[in-house]
């Protein structure tokens, strides 16, 4: 375990490749928001546009839905004078202490992932190296900072822990206390918001069905009819937790609304006990459509004006290589190479 105290920094990401959904809101930028203004530590943000590559994208697509997911960002609450907003190709120490990173992990590492698993399929031959050595790019972006506490989702539980093995590993090769040893932060109700049509899948962008997902870029009606038609049960909502257990559909709609109003699920339940779904899920509609859609309107707004968001990344790009750029030149010195 590292000896040294490092100073709070904190550090997440969200790759570029497709729009933004509740999944993402819930677990990913309103915490972000939150622990920016809660201003206890530095915030980084970033956009992995790196990451993003490890499976095909479109040239012109992956600019536009760069810029996207930066007007999402701002539009949620992410201030860049606040916090540092990067995108990860215009900081390039991070892909080159990944290439360390890609010498300390260990094949046998990657191999166990379960995002590697999934993605890669039963075709593991015709997957990109970048999808099998993504972890360690991952590590990267936090260590390069030396990030104390990344708030994430659930799904990203097991890359932060190799993420820490990585630390320790290069810590304990090269007898030093380098890199720190970083907390994942995953809290609240909504780290792990289902699909709408399946409440034991998660909600994701690439789920070939749009109802199964709210997309930030949705108007008020979509989002409302969206809810109408999400899946539940017939039975009424119980009144407390345990009345949830084995009732993924009503359970993920509580979540949501918990998330949304951030109340507990016990408050929200307080609250919703003993309705039945057609009189929760307008309210759930109601809920969603009030805070989603001003995010939605300054989204288009910030769209409007693309050299601002340049403008913005460009900035965020100089604060974070002030950082970055010390931290990988002792990296390599460390690590033995001349001129470092
Ligand atoms: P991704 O879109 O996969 O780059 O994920 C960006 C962030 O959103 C990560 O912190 C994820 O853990 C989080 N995230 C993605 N999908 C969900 C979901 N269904 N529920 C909660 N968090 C999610
Ligand atoms: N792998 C993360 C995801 O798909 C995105 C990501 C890349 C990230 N680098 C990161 C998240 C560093 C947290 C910290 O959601």
């Amino acid at each position: 375990m590292s000896e040294t105290t490092f100073t709070p920094r904190v550090f997440s990401g969200i790759q570029p490749s497709g729009n933004l959904h509740l999944g993402n809101y819930l677990g990913a930028l309103k915490r972000f928001v939150d622990t920016q203004n809660a201003g206890s530590a530095e915030t980084v943000y970033c956009m992995v546009d790196l990451h993003a590559i490890t499976v095909w994208q479109s040239p012109a697509d992956l600019k536009r839905q760069t810029r996207e997911l930066c007007a999402g960002f701002i539009a949620a609450g992410i201030d860049p004078t606040k916090s540092i907003l990067i995108n990860q190709s215009q900081v390039p120490e991070h892909a080159q202490l990944a290439w360390i990173f890609n010498c300390v992990a260990r094949m046998g590492w990657m191999g166990r992932m379960t995002q590697w698993k999934d993605k890669a399929g039963k075709n593991a031959e015709a997957a990109s190296l970048g999808l099998f050595a993504y972890p360690a790019l991952m590590a990267a972006d936090i260590l390069i900072y030396h990030a104390t506490h990344v708030p994430v989702g659930e799904d990203q539980k097991q890359h932060i822990e190799l993420t820490r093995d990585i630390a320790t590993k290069f810590n304990h090769d090269y007898e030093v206390d380098f890199f720190p040893i970083t907390e994942p932060v995953i809290e609240g109700a909504a780290t792990r918001v289902m699909s709408l049509r399946d409440g034991t899948k998660k909600m994701s962008k690439s789920d070939p069905s749009d109802a199964s997902r709210i997309n930030l870029t949705d108007d008020a009606d979509t989002i409302a009819k969206k809810i109408r038609k999400a899946k539940t049960d017939p039975e009424a909502l119980p009144s407390e937790a345990a009345g949830l257990e084995n009732r993924p559909d009503a359970r993920n709609l509580v979540n949501i609304y918990a998330g949304l109003s951030d109340q507990s699920v016990d408050q929200v339940l307080a609250e919703v006990g003993g309705m039945q779904f057609g009189t929760f899920k307008p309210m759930l509609a109601e809920l969603a459509v009030s805070r989603l859609s001003p995010i939605t309107t300054e989204m288009s707004r910030l769209m409007d004006d693309q050299s601002e968001i340049d403008r913005i990344l460009a900035q965020g790009a100089e604060r974070a290589r002030a950082i970055a750029s010390p931290i990988l030149q002792k990296t390599y010195d460390i690590v033995g190479m001349v001129g470092a």
